[in-house]
């Protein structure tokens, strides 16, 4: 099975975010990843609900919207209205990560759960059949343009074994310094999605860096 592809408007032109998001229709590309940040969660503040509705007036690919905020559960309605399809919450950033998960269904959106790099996959044990994917940091969150953790590759393992043994549906999305150089490991262990940002971006014909991607396999 191809991997699902997924770029990061984070490391787009947003001067000419128009265009790139063109480019990405125009791609191999399968969702658009939208990282959202808060200074609170994570060390860096990124965008909101303007350009979330920008993007969506031009996207003709599924808006896959990366929260990391604290508390998303006030946010989720407003995303959603803002054109979210799929809205990924922290594991971290959440008390009651099953009540927010059924908020995000609810909204009509599908629901998503990320952790962070230190956060073991088997504390999804009693939420796995309920989300619709699970987003393993493969960077500390906050920026783009980071270095692949190889610990990664474990924890999609286990992930993956976690998914088979509660029969669950759960996508795994890997995000952060994903590359060719690690993608078909991550493939090969179990990933089904892969964001990139900067690899895409900072290529000189990232269509073609697109394409390159949805054709590995391992
Ligand atoms: C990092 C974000 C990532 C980021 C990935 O906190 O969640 O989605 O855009 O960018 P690259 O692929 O450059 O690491
Ligand atoms: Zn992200």
């Amino acid at each position: 099975m191809k991997p699902l592809i997924a770029p990061s408007v984070l490391a787009a032109n947003f001067a000419n975010l128009q265009s790139e998001i063109q480019m990405i229709n125009a791609s191999e590309a399968d969702w658009i990843h939208f990282d959202v940040m808060d200074g609170m969660f994570v060390p860096n503040i990124s965008f909101g609900f303007p350009i979330l509705e920008a993007v969506k007036q031009y996207a003709e690919k599924m808006l896959d919207v990366h929260l990391m905020i604290q508390e998303p559960e006030r946010y989720i309605e407003a995303f959603k209205k803002s054109g979210a399809d799929s809205i990924t919450v922290h594991y971290e950033a959440c008390t009651h990560l099953h009540r927010t998960i059924q908020q995000i269904k609810d909204a009509g959106c599908k629901a998503g759960v990320a952790l962070n790099p230190h956060t073991p996959v088997q504390l999804l044990e009693d939420i796995i059949t309920d989300v619709d994917l699970v987003l393993i940091m493969s960077v500390n969150p906050g920026f783009g343009g980071q270095k692949f953790i190889p610990n990664t590759y474990r924890k999609v393992e286990a992930l993956k074994n976690l998914i088979s043994a509660r029969q669950a549906k759960a996508l795994i999305e890997i995000d952060g310094g994903v590359n060719m150089s690690n993608a078909p490991e991550l493939l090969q262990k179990g990933a089904d999605a892969l964001v990139a940002g900067n690899f895409v971006f900072s290529s000189p014909d990232p269509i073609r860096t697109i394409a390159d991607l949805k054709q590995v396999s391992f």
